[in-house]
């Protein structure tokens, strides 16, 4: 696919007029090939703005804290994928997981994408938002029967089988149904991701997929079943990663075992190389590798088998199309240290309490050249310490009723958080050009009251 062009958020602020394609630089821009950030959250005439719209006008008509995406980098993400891969008959499949806000499916789905689903809930959405089940992936530990059924009925492209005891239910399910449903069998490689504990998933310890070395005993089960027509393999090794090095090893590896397989007699058309193309979230010091990269990589180690690609991609086209919106409630001076306060928490936001992870924090008023950075503990309002943004973060002063944007915190964002301290869920904005629309909108109070019932034997 060429790419598509967009129209660069900076233009007006740099003058240039020039037209953004996916391949090409704005050097004003901030962002392209080589460049740390890919995104349309940029600073124009002294405020902060999400494409044409600012921040703030948004933040005055939903309220904060607030979740907003922006369309130009979801379709700009997802097209440097789709170009990595123009080389040869492929699928980019969206990880739902991510974002699963229908606005969002519906915008990448118009795009050309498919959707990588984990659950009976995301392929409802998938297909709510309008995608065909004929490009639905099912992947997931834990399908169970009844998911089974609905996503057979409801028409699916494949089943990514994870072990053989979903295996034989898959089987029984797409017998009792009549179908025969295309599958490929995820590998576990014990391959080292070098990423986060809790989002490695390719080593031998970790609970994914089956061994490689018994994969072709299990392909062999699998050729035997009259409900299940094998397509192809399967891999996912984790997610942030932020070298090619593991994928390379384990691409290489599938590309063997395909060899295998193969010369075993199976009819492998199809390869699904999973997600996890990490993103920079510290803007300063962060490059991981580029799409391009990881195409080219995906060329070089399974290109010759002639196999449609299938990646499942999630964090890179979702992770820097949002900002997560907060306003600061207090700053309070500690014994050693300013706390800031804010109205965002981990219930909104939980990456940093549950990974550590670094999500870079910016006043939404653009700071003045060379201001002195402050510094500050960066914490919610939920009573316990686990709720803190982050420590001892310099970053330019702000103060009560200022807005500060967490940028990188499209995917695994809104869709981790929770009503935890009977805090409503926030609301999810869409930008597209100069137009902004909630496409969540928070509840009211009495919305999360009333879905709380009485038993009897209490009224
Ligand atoms: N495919 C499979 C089978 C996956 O398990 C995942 C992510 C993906 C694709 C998408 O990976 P991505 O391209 O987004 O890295 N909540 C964590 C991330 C969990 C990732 C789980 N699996 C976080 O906030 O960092």
């Amino acid at each position: 696919m060429p790419a598509i062009p967009i129209r660069c958020a900076h233009f007006r602020a740099c003058k240039s007029g020039l037209v953004f394609a996916c391949d090409l630089i704005c050097p004003k821009a901030g962002f392209g090939q080589g460049s740390p950030r890919l995104d349309h959250f940029l600073y124009r005439d002294g405020a902060l703005f999400a494409e044409d719209v600012p921040v703030a006008e948004i933040a005055a008509a939903v309220g904060t804290p607030f979740y907003v995406y922006s369309t130009a980098t979801l379709k700009r993400h997802f097209a440097l994928f789709d170009d990595a891969l123009a080389w040869g008959d492929h699928l980019v499949c969206f990880a739902m997981k991510s974002l699963s806000n229908q606005a969002v499916i519906k915008v990448l789905g118009d795009a050309g994408a498919g959707m990588d689903v984990v659950s009976a809930g995301e392929y409802l959405r998938a297909k709510a938002a309008g995608i065909p089940g004929e490009k639905i992936v099912f992947s997931g530990v834990g399908k169970t029967a009844e998911e089974m059924r609905l996503a057979i009925t409801g028409g699916i492209r494949q089943f990514n089988i994870e072990s053989e005891p979903e295996m034989i239910v898959l089987d029984q399910v797409a017998q009792s149904l009549g179908a025969v449903v295309p599958v490929t069998i995820r590998v576990n490689p014990d391959v080292d991701a070098k990423t986060h504990a809790k989002i490695a998933t390719g080593k031998s310890e970790n609970k994914f997929g089956i061994p490689i070395s018994r994969a072709r005993e299990v392909y062999a089960m699998a050729g035997k079943m009259a409900g299940l027509k094998v397509v192809g393999v399967d891999v996912h090794i984790g997610s942030q990663l932020t070298d090619l090095a593991p994928f390379e090893a384990a691409y290489n590896k599938v590309a063997e075992l395909t060899e295998q397989l193969r010369a075993d007699g199976h009819e492998i058309t199809r390869l699904d190389l999973g997600g996890g193309l990490g993103i920079p979230y510290a803007r300063s010091n962060e490059a991981p590798p580029l799409p391009s990269d990881y195409g080219a990589l995906i060329q070089r180690t399974v290109g010759h088998l002639g196999c449609e690609i299938e990646i499942e991609p999630g964090r890179l086209i979702s992770g820097n199309a949002g900002l997560m919106v907060s306003k600061v409630i207090y700053v309070k001076s500690g014994e050693d240290r300013e706390f800031l306060i804010l109205d965002g928490a981990m219930n909104d936001l939980i990456r940093p309490a549950m990974y550590e992870a670094w999500h870079d924090i910016v006043p939404v008023i653009e700071p003045a050249p060379g201001v002195e950075p402050a510094k500050y503990d960066i914490v919610g309002p939920i009573c316990e310490s686990g709720d803190t943004f982050a420590k001892a973060r310099e970053m330019p002063p702000v103060g009560v009723d200022d807005l500060v944007a967490f940028r990188s915190a499209g995917a695994y964002g809104a869709v981790m958080s929770s009503e935890y301290n009977s805090r409503p869920l926030i609301p999810e904005v869409l930008v597209d050009g100069d137009q902004f629309a909630v496409i969540r909108a928070r509840p009211t109070y009495e919305e999360m009251i009333a879905r709380d019932t009485m038993p009897e034997w209490l009224s």
